[in-house]
């Protein structure tokens, strides 16, 4: 007894101090827990019909719709910077949109020249397109409806077709974001049957009803189509955690080869549920609402908006996150780069 409260006096302060491995750069370098490198970034970019035309979005300082040729310019800036991969968005003219979204499976479709125009150019960038139907929908939804609600089964095989059509144009990742039911598995055996065993699935496992998609909603334009409806009757209800865990259960045994959660910041719980709970890579998504927070407080001067970004992006790291997908990918590489020690 004597011998135990020893060990502990012996342990606690002052032989014990805190401080004493946080006093210089060289050592909290060295025990430090985490890290943010350009290893984990992963740059969302916005495409749009035309011709040398970049279009800002204003709900999302920093970021433009670009037409293909401007895009390709901005992925070598990626790769240059070091970026590993990219991940594509379209927005469609509205002309193309229908309620079923066939314009998802042509193979002439936007997204598609734009995949196959990064990988002629870039070829050894990663190149994520994601799969559901809101941008190629006239009512903004992810799926098929039938009789005012999003069919499940009739939208996986729309997803296939669009995941078939993605991968035929090039794309290494396909990234359902739809939250479909049985999705991930039926990808998986369209993707093999069409001879794409190789293209990976990164399935936005535990995507949340989360009122922060609002800026992204407006740069791909399905704002306007969705208008007041919401999508809560597939996206995770933001109350859940254990829900999480049962989703990424079922999109590992489905064949997911990476798993995300969506968005970050407000869900750092679940995302570090899911990466002790399961040795499949967990992936971040800083969405655009968290984005444009810390873009706008910065640009009054209320913040550091670069320290803030940085901060925000290791605490994803810090819980478990294994890369993150964020708008300020390219400046955040830059900034890492010029980082110097002495
Ligand atoms: C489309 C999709 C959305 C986002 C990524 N893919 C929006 C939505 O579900 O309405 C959001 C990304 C962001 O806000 O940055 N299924």
């Amino acid at each position: 007894m004597k011998n135990s409260k020893n060990i502990i006096a012996h342990g606690a302060f002052p032989r014990t101090r805190m401080r004493r491995n946080r006093q210089e750069e060289w050592c909290r370098r060295l025990v430090a827990e985490s890290s943010l490198s350009v290893n984990d970034l992963i740059w969302p970019l916005f495409v749009q019909e035309g011709k040398a035309k970049s279009t800002p979005i204003a709900a999302l300082p920093g970021a433009a719709r670009h037409t293909i040729d401007r895009l390709v310019t901005q992925v070598k800036e990626a790769a240059a910077a070091g970026i590993p991969a990219v991940a594509l968005f379209p927005s469609v003219d509205a002309g193309k949109k229908t309620p079923e979204g066939r314009e998802a499976w042509n193979d002439e479709n936007l997204v598609c020249r734009a995949i196959s125009a990064i990988k002629k150019a870039v070829p050894d960038m990663g190149v994520i397109a994601d799969v559901a139907l809101d941008p190629y929908t006239t009512h903004g939804h992810d799926g098929i409806l039938h009789r005012g609600a999003v069919d499940n089964d009739a939208t996986i095989a729309a997803l296939c077709r669009q995941s078939v059509t993605q991968a035929r144009a090039g794309c290494d990742i396909i990234a359902p974001s739809d939250m479909m039911d049985g999705r991930v598995g039926a990808i998986r055996d369209a993707l093999d049957e069409a001879g794409f065993a190789q293209v990976k699935i990164l399935a936005y496992t535990a995507k949340y009803a989360s009122a922060l998609y609002g800026p992204f909603r407006e740069a791909v334009g399905s704002a306007c189509a969705l208008g007041k409806a919401d999508k809560r009757g597939y996206q995770m209800d933001p109350a859940n955690s254990d829900e999480a865990v049962r989703e990424a259960a079922l999109d590992v045994a489905e064949g997911a080869d990476m798993i995300m959660v969506k968005p970050g910041l407000f869900y750092l719980d679940v995302l570090h549920r899911l990466s002790t709970s399961f040795t499949v890579p967990v992936f971040a998504y800083q969405v655009s609402g968290e984005y444009a927070m810390i873009q706008a407080a910065a640009g009054k001067g209320m913040i550091d908006g670069d320290a803030v970004m940085l901060e925000n992006l290791l605490a994803c790291k810090r819980a478990g996150a294994r890369a993150v997908l964020t708008y300020a990918a390219l400046d955040m590489a830059r900034l890492l780069a010029k980082k110097h020690y002495t």
